[in-house]
């Protein structure tokens, strides 16, 4: 595995796998890998790639000033084996300084979808996450590159922008990886004591049920975030950032169950917020 911490070492590999017609897959990530991330790679191998390029940034452009950049969990050494032994092509491992030199000062800031659910709560962050996936997507020019539904809104988001600015890249979107209890895997998930992690799995119980209720026929998507509210409310300790039936592209609520909708939720474990989502086909 190539480690490349500038653009101009990115380049150069990724020229030289080109020259021999490799076809590259990109998975961006921040680092303290888990199966989720691995799974991506999967992913992009599955869809046709036989050059695979990850990135590992911490990028603080999607953070807001009171969340957790600052603690965010790291283990380069761990997360470089385990992309060795995944067969990885290249690491492109940036510093801060690298991503944006001083005097950068262009943000892409993607419309409506950016706006509802994550975007209300965190100001700023699909903006921070916009720049830095062109900015990534202009450096390593993927022919494809794979992102996790587990951040549904997130995929939208960048669906958009790539759709908006013509970006030639095909994405691919893979299924959320999950804990046996079916909490989603997540770096954050190591901020969890022992207890909190106990609670954790109410948020997709909640979400589960609110599949369930729509499966079972229950057409009102109130009643449906009614439903997983009152199974958080149950459980003490979780606080509800939100819980609802959105529309997949949109991130709005829908005007019914006539196409694909989505139940998303963000709770709050003492000082830690999760966030999950399942997709319901249309009735
Ligand atoms: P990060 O949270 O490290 O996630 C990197 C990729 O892994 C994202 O596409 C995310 O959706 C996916 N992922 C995380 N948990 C997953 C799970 N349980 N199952 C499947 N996929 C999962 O998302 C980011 O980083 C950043 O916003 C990034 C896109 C790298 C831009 O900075």
């Amino acid at each position: 595995m190539i480690v490349a911490a500038t653009i101009d070492e990115t380049a150069a590999a990724i020229a030289a796998a080109r020259a021999s017609d490799r076809t590259i897959g990109f998975v961006p990530t921040m680092g303290f890998l888990h199966e989720g991330h691995l799974s991506l790679i999967d992913a992009a191998r599955a869809a046709g790639a036989s050059f695979i390029v990850v990135s590992m940034f911490v990028n603080p452009k999607q953070f807001g000033p009171n969340e957790d950049l600052a603690r965010y969990p790291r283990d380069e050494a761990r997360d470089q084996r385990l992309l060795a032994e995944r067969n990885v092509d290249l690491l492109f491992l940036p510093s801060a300084l690298v991503m944006y030199p001083p005097g950068s000062q262009t943000t892409v800031s993607v419309g409506g979808v950016s706006a509802p659910l994550e975007g209300e709560r965190r100001p700023g962050h699909f903006d921070g996450v916009a720049t830095v996936v062109l900015k990534l997507f202009n450096i390593v020019q993927p022919d494809l590159a794979v992102f996790g539904r587990k951040d549904a809104q997130q995929c939208a988001v960048i669906e958009r922008m790539v759709r908006d600015l013509d970006v030639p890249v095909r994405l691919i979107f893979a299924d959320t990886a999950r804990e046996h209890d079916g909490l989603a895997r997540s770096s954050r998930n190591s901020y969890l004591t022992a207890e909190e992690r106990a609670l954790a799995p109410a948020l997709y119980r909640a979400l589960r049920a609110g599949v369930e209720a729509v499966t079972n026929g229950i057409r009102d998507v109130r009643a449906v975030e009614t439903l997983m509210r009152t199974m958080i409310d149950q459980t003490p300790g979780i606080e509800i950032d939100y819980l609802a039936v959105v529309d997949p592209e949109t991130f709005l609520r829908p005007a019914g169950f006539l196409r694909d909708v989505l139940v998303a939720g963000a709770v709050r474990i003492g000082p830690t917020r999760l966030i999950d989502n399942i997709r319901i086909a249309r009735a």
